[in-house]
């Protein structure tokens, strides 16, 4: 696989930047890729894991079908692969079984590639001609979810590596965090009062982040971190996944029925843990991972602390800077805490689930058209997750930015935040 400059020149500034944009985003994807071998890029170890090669097709054909078909004139190459990279667009028609998207041999990867290369240059030529006011917005909006993708990409990778006996690693010679020991857990208190939530201003949002507005925080606390492996291992040692007095009903049956016994990945001595380097020893100081909500939530009760409310969350984050071990940083795996006193690794990291449920803010409004797909029709059932991981881009995540998973999964970058009321 091989990176090439896009087509067409721009005509202004502003088409160079979006030009410029599009095309970072699209390059690092092929760079996560270039780790990969052809066969890697097949597989779909579960349902709720896409393959390395759909992923990319998936993120062109959203360019295609949303950009590019805005042009009446615009042909698809390949209009028959639409069924097999529609990932859930009811209105613009139907789709391939999401569980069977690991039965996709064809097209290969290099015609994959070739896919993405045509789309490339259709989307620089479109950008050229910098005739549609809607431009600009829709190629963010496909850049974001291509970076949606990207952290999906990584996270589906690690999951069908770890399948395999032979352990492979994603990135054999990323560099190591240095283990140091993670502060002493504190808890920052914050007081009640009318707060203000939800984005505001000009920059990217998705539909889900607005619109925003007033809603009342009662006083509680934050802690200063997240939660370490090591008191994640307290609480299994304690007996924690065989107390059913912690759980919430769903979450023992998911116990029972899976036989939870400690975090993905893990393995059954509680010594090592496969990641995206291959196995290693856990570090006792770094974030717990790979938690579900209902993990995260039997953690708290036993800890005597709940998880934060995406509110209390939000308004704390809000004025800290968007930096910490996100995927720019090349990791790929959670670290210790450097932080002593203040609220540290808000973001990065892990993503922690907060106890909020995934429902819309008041006033809230799905994008026109199909797009209105893209967040609303998720909000029953799924609880919302703040600060990114160590697989966002860092130019992807921001305080408002609400991820939702279902209180189950667990094979993404998720991990614990307490908080506390007071
Ligand atoms: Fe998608």
């Amino acid at each position: 696989m091989t990176v090439r400059p896009l087509g067409t020149p721009p005509t202004s500034s502003a088409s160079t930047d979006l030009l410029q944009r599009y095309s970072r985003v699209r390059q690092r994807t092929a760079a996560l890729c270039a780790r990969l071998r052809p066969e890697d890029t097949v597989v779909q170890s579960m349902p709720d894991a896409s393959p390395t090669k759909w992923h990319l097709a998936h993120t062109t054909w959203f360019f295609e079908k949303f950009i590019l078909e805005r042009d009446a004139g615009y042909r698809s190459s390949n209009p028959e692969w639409h069924f097999l990279f529609n990932s859930y667009y009811q209105s613009v028609g139907p789709m391939h079984a999401r569980p069977h998207r690991g039965m996709l041999t064809r097209p290969a990867l290099d015609e994959v590639w070739d896919y993405r290369a045509r789309v490339d240059d259709a989307v620089a030529a479109r950008i050229a001609r910098d005739d549609d006011s809607m431009l600009a917005t829709l190629i963010e909006l496909g850049c974001q979810h291509e970076q949606q993708h990207q952290e999906l990409l990584l996270t589906d990778i690690k999951h069908a590596f770890a399948q395999n006996p032979l352990e492979p690693a994603f990135a054999p010679n990323a560099p190591r965090a240095l283990s140091m020991a993670a502060p002493a857990l504190t808890y920052l208190p914050f007081d009640e009062g009318v707060v203000e939530v939800g984005h505001a201003g000009d920059g990217f949002h998705f539909d889900n982040e607005g619109p925003r507005h007033r809603t009342y925080r009662q006083a509680g606390s934050l802690a200063n971190r997240p939660v370490t492996n090591a008191e994640f291992l307290a609480f299994i040692q304690d007996g924690g996944y065989r107390d059913p007095m912690l759980w919430l009903s769903d979450g023992w049956a998911v116990v029972q029925a899976e036989g939870w016994a400690r975090p993905l990945y893990w393995d059954d001595a509680l010594e090592t843990e496969f990641t995206l380097h291959g196995r290693r020893e856990i570090d006792p100081h770094a974030p717990v991972c790979h938690v579900s909500y209902f993990e995260a939530d039997a953690f708290a009760r036993w800890a005597g602390a709940r998880l934060p409310a995406e509110t209390e969350w939000e308004t704390l984050a809000a004025d800290i800077p968007v930096q910490g071990n996100l995927q720019d940083a090349g990791l790929f795996h959670p670290r210790a805490s450097t932080f002593e006193t203040s609220l540290g690794q808000m973001y990065g990291d892990v993503w922690e689930w907060t106890m909020s449920p995934y429902v819309s803010y008041p006033g809230f409004r799905p994008l026109d058209g199909a797009l209105g797909e893209y967040n609303g029709k998720f909000m029953n059932g799924q609880w919302v997750l703040r600060g990114g991981s160590c697989a966002t881009p860092a130019d992807h995540v921001r305080a408002t930015y609400r991820n939702f998973f279902p209180p189950h999964a667990r094979w993404q970058f998720t991990g614990i935040r307490l908080g506390t009321d007071r």
